[in-house]
Protein backbone atom coordinates (compact mmCIF):
# COMPACT_ATOMS: atom_id res chain seq x y z
CA UNK A 1 0.00 0.00 0.00
CA UNK A 2 1.48 3.45 -0.85
CA UNK A 3 1.42 6.17 1.74
CA UNK A 4 1.76 10.27 1.72
CA UNK A 5 3.87 11.52 4.47
CA UNK A 6 3.78 15.25 3.98
CA UNK A 7 6.91 16.82 6.10
CA UNK A 8 5.53 19.51 8.79
CA UNK A 9 9.14 21.35 8.22
CA UNK A 10 7.91 23.23 4.91
CA UNK A 11 4.33 23.51 6.85
CA UNK A 12 3.02 27.38 7.92
CA UNK A 13 3.63 27.22 11.63
CA UNK A 14 1.28 30.18 12.25
CA UNK A 15 -1.67 28.01 10.94
CA UNK A 16 -0.09 24.65 11.86
CA UNK A 17 -3.15 23.27 13.37
CA UNK A 18 -5.49 24.06 10.25
CA UNK A 19 -2.20 22.96 7.87
CA UNK A 20 -2.19 19.75 9.59
CA UNK A 21 -6.21 18.91 9.36
CA UNK A 22 -5.70 19.85 5.72
CA UNK A 23 -3.33 17.70 4.74
CA UNK A 24 -4.91 14.97 6.98
CA UNK A 25 -8.47 15.03 5.68
CA UNK A 26 -7.06 15.28 1.87
CA UNK A 27 -6.13 12.26 1.97
CA UNK A 28 -1.90 12.05 3.72
CA UNK A 29 -2.64 8.99 6.28
CA UNK A 30 0.75 9.94 7.99
CA UNK A 31 2.62 12.77 8.91
CA UNK A 32 6.10 12.83 8.91
CA UNK A 33 7.73 15.23 11.55
CA UNK A 34 11.32 16.53 11.05
CA UNK A 35 13.11 16.66 14.24
CA UNK A 36 16.69 18.16 14.12
CA UNK A 37 19.29 18.61 17.07
CA UNK A 38 22.04 20.87 15.60
CA UNK A 39 24.79 18.12 16.32
CA UNK A 40 23.54 15.08 13.74
CA UNK A 41 22.75 17.79 11.28
CA UNK A 42 23.38 21.53 10.79
CA UNK A 43 19.40 22.43 11.99
CA UNK A 44 17.48 22.64 14.69
CA UNK A 45 14.16 21.93 14.03
CA UNK A 46 11.40 21.04 17.03
CA UNK A 47 11.15 18.07 19.52
CA UNK A 48 8.06 16.53 21.72
CA UNK A 49 6.24 19.35 22.90
CA UNK A 50 5.32 20.44 19.14
CA UNK A 51 4.34 16.93 18.73
CA UNK A 52 2.28 17.01 21.55
CA UNK A 53 0.19 19.81 19.53
CA UNK A 54 0.65 17.95 16.27
CA UNK A 55 -1.11 15.04 18.35
CA UNK A 56 -4.00 16.62 19.26
CA UNK A 57 -4.41 18.92 16.51
CA UNK A 58 -4.98 15.38 13.81
CA UNK A 59 -5.53 12.72 16.77
CA UNK A 60 -5.87 9.87 14.04
CA UNK A 61 -2.84 10.39 11.63
CA UNK A 62 -0.23 8.25 12.14
CA UNK A 63 2.99 10.06 13.33
CA UNK A 64 6.09 9.24 11.42
CA UNK A 65 8.85 10.93 13.42
CA UNK A 66 12.10 10.92 11.69
CA UNK A 67 14.94 11.45 14.61
CA UNK A 68 18.17 13.74 12.86
CA UNK A 69 19.37 13.54 16.12
CA UNK A 70 22.38 11.80 17.81
CA UNK A 71 21.35 8.99 20.47
CA UNK A 72 17.97 9.07 20.05
CA UNK A 73 17.67 6.27 22.47
CA UNK A 74 18.10 8.93 25.28
CA UNK A 75 14.02 9.95 24.13
CA UNK A 76 12.09 7.27 23.42
CA UNK A 77 9.92 7.83 26.41
CA UNK A 78 9.60 11.23 25.60
CA UNK A 79 8.67 10.26 21.96
CA UNK A 80 5.85 7.21 23.32
CA UNK A 81 4.66 9.93 25.71
CA UNK A 82 3.60 12.61 23.43
CA UNK A 83 1.94 10.52 20.85
CA UNK A 84 4.63 9.02 18.20
CA UNK A 85 3.60 6.35 16.42
CA UNK A 86 6.81 5.48 15.04
CA UNK A 87 10.17 6.36 15.97
CA UNK A 88 12.71 6.56 12.69
CA UNK A 89 16.27 6.90 14.10
CA UNK A 90 19.67 6.98 11.48
CA UNK A 91 21.80 4.28 11.61
CA UNK A 92 25.03 6.71 11.37
CA UNK A 93 23.35 8.23 14.50
CA UNK A 94 23.13 5.12 17.03
CA UNK A 95 26.08 3.29 18.48
CA UNK A 96 23.98 0.26 19.64
CA UNK A 97 21.59 0.43 16.40
CA UNK A 98 19.93 -2.82 17.26
CA UNK A 99 19.79 -2.39 21.17
CA UNK A 100 18.13 1.38 20.16
CA UNK A 101 15.38 -0.72 17.46
CA UNK A 102 14.33 -3.12 19.95
CA UNK A 103 13.87 -0.76 23.16
CA UNK A 104 11.53 1.51 20.57
CA UNK A 105 9.58 -1.74 19.84
CA UNK A 106 9.44 -2.44 23.23
CA UNK A 107 8.35 0.68 24.29
CA UNK A 108 5.21 0.05 21.62
CA UNK A 109 5.89 2.63 18.67
CA UNK A 110 6.73 0.90 15.10
CA UNK A 111 10.69 1.40 14.49
CA UNK A 112 12.13 2.60 11.67
CA UNK A 113 16.48 3.25 10.41
CA UNK A 114 17.31 6.08 8.08
CA UNK A 115 20.34 6.05 6.05
CA UNK A 116 22.19 9.04 4.88
CA UNK A 117 22.74 9.08 1.17
CA UNK A 118 26.44 8.00 1.76
CA UNK A 119 26.05 4.92 4.19
CA UNK A 120 25.08 1.71 2.20
CA UNK A 121 22.41 -0.81 2.57
CA UNK A 122 24.86 -3.09 4.62
CA UNK A 123 24.72 -1.38 7.15
CA UNK A 124 21.16 -2.46 8.03
CA UNK A 125 22.09 -6.02 7.35
CA UNK A 126 21.67 -7.13 10.86
CA UNK A 127 18.78 -5.27 12.24
CA UNK A 128 16.46 -5.97 8.83
CA UNK A 129 14.79 -8.52 10.28
CA UNK A 130 13.71 -5.95 13.24
CA UNK A 131 12.47 -2.70 11.43
CA UNK A 132 9.08 -1.73 10.26
CA UNK A 133 10.35 0.57 7.67
CA UNK A 134 13.65 1.62 6.34
CA UNK A 135 13.93 5.51 5.49
CA UNK A 136 16.19 5.97 2.37
CA UNK A 137 17.71 9.50 2.52
CA UNK A 138 17.39 11.40 -1.20
CA UNK A 139 18.79 14.20 0.20
CA UNK A 140 21.71 15.23 2.79
CA UNK A 141 19.68 15.84 5.60
CA UNK A 142 18.59 19.23 7.34
CA UNK A 143 17.10 21.57 5.54
CA UNK A 144 13.81 20.99 3.16
CA UNK A 145 13.48 22.20 -0.72
CA UNK A 146 17.03 20.17 -1.47
CA UNK A 147 17.34 18.70 -5.08
CA UNK A 148 16.52 14.69 -5.15
CA UNK A 149 20.40 12.69 -5.54
CA UNK A 150 19.40 10.27 -7.98
CA UNK A 151 21.58 7.76 -7.06
CA UNK A 152 19.21 6.92 -4.40
CA UNK A 153 16.81 5.37 -6.72
CA UNK A 154 18.99 2.25 -6.72
CA UNK A 155 19.68 1.67 -3.20
CA UNK A 156 15.66 2.13 -2.86
CA UNK A 157 15.40 -0.99 -5.56
CA UNK A 158 18.67 -2.79 -3.46
CA UNK A 159 16.49 -2.17 -0.20
CA UNK A 160 13.37 -4.06 -2.08
CA UNK A 161 15.05 -6.51 -3.55
CA UNK A 162 16.62 -7.98 -0.25
CA UNK A 163 13.27 -7.45 1.51
CA UNK A 164 11.71 -9.85 -1.02
CA UNK A 165 14.31 -12.19 -1.40
CA UNK A 166 14.00 -12.30 2.56
CA UNK A 167 10.75 -12.70 2.75
CA UNK A 168 10.02 -9.69 4.73
CA UNK A 169 7.52 -6.71 4.51
CA UNK A 170 8.58 -3.60 6.29
CA UNK A 171 7.52 -0.29 4.64
CA UNK A 172 10.24 1.49 2.58
CA UNK A 173 10.71 5.04 2.71
CA UNK A 174 11.75 8.01 0.44
CA UNK A 175 13.03 11.28 1.96
CA UNK A 176 14.06 14.33 -0.13
CA UNK A 177 13.46 16.35 -3.51
CA UNK A 178 10.54 14.07 -4.26
CA UNK A 179 8.16 16.15 -6.79
CA UNK A 180 4.92 14.92 -9.00
CA UNK A 181 8.03 15.00 -11.51
CA UNK A 182 9.72 12.52 -10.04
CA UNK A 183 7.18 10.32 -7.82
CA UNK A 184 6.62 7.82 -10.42
CA UNK A 185 10.63 6.96 -10.38
CA UNK A 186 10.86 6.49 -6.53
CA UNK A 187 7.26 4.36 -7.13
CA UNK A 188 8.86 1.96 -9.42
CA UNK A 189 11.71 2.06 -7.62
CA UNK A 190 10.00 0.25 -4.94
CA UNK A 191 9.69 2.80 -2.40
CA UNK A 192 5.77 3.10 -0.71
CA UNK A 193 6.02 6.18 1.82
CA UNK A 194 6.40 9.01 0.14
CA UNK A 195 7.69 11.93 2.01
CA UNK A 196 7.27 15.57 0.70
CA UNK A 197 7.66 18.92 2.10
CA UNK A 198 7.88 22.22 -0.58
CA UNK A 199 5.89 19.68 -3.03
CA UNK A 200 2.90 19.51 -0.74
CA UNK A 201 2.47 22.61 1.88
CA UNK A 202 3.88 25.32 -0.66
CA UNK A 203 0.50 26.58 -2.79
CA UNK A 204 -2.65 24.49 -3.21
CA UNK A 205 -1.63 22.24 -0.45
CA UNK A 206 -5.20 20.54 -1.45
CA UNK A 207 -4.48 20.54 -4.86
CA UNK A 208 -0.90 19.08 -4.19
CA UNK A 209 -2.33 16.57 -2.33
CA UNK A 210 -4.07 14.88 -4.49
CA UNK A 211 -2.01 15.19 -7.41
CA UNK A 212 0.32 13.18 -5.25
CA UNK A 213 -2.33 10.86 -4.68
CA UNK A 214 -3.83 10.37 -8.11
CA UNK A 215 -0.35 9.32 -9.41
CA UNK A 216 0.47 6.78 -6.07
CA UNK A 217 -2.94 4.88 -6.63
C1 LIG B 1 15.32 16.70 5.35
C2 LIG B 1 14.01 16.20 5.89
C3 LIG B 1 12.95 16.05 4.85
C4 LIG B 1 12.61 17.33 4.14
C5 LIG B 1 11.75 17.04 2.94
O1 LIG B 1 16.25 16.68 6.36
O2 LIG B 1 14.19 14.93 6.48
O3 LIG B 1 11.79 15.44 5.40
O4 LIG B 1 11.99 18.24 4.96
O5 LIG B 1 11.51 18.25 2.31
P1 LIG B 1 11.44 18.39 0.72
O6 LIG B 1 10.31 17.47 0.29
O7 LIG B 1 11.14 19.82 0.51
O8 LIG B 1 12.75 17.95 0.19
ZN1 LIG C 1 12.44 13.67 7.05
Amino acid sequence: MNILSPSMLSIDFNNMGENLKKVHEAGAEWIHVDVMDGSFVPNISFGPPVIKFVRQAVPDAFLDCHLMIDEPARYIDDYKAVGADMMCVHAEACKHLHRTVQAIKAAGMKAGVALNPATPVETIKYVINDVDMVLVMSVNPGFGGQSFIASQLDKISEIKKLRDDMGLSFDIEVDGGVKLSNLKDVLDAGANVIVAGSAIFNNDIEKNVSDFLEIMK
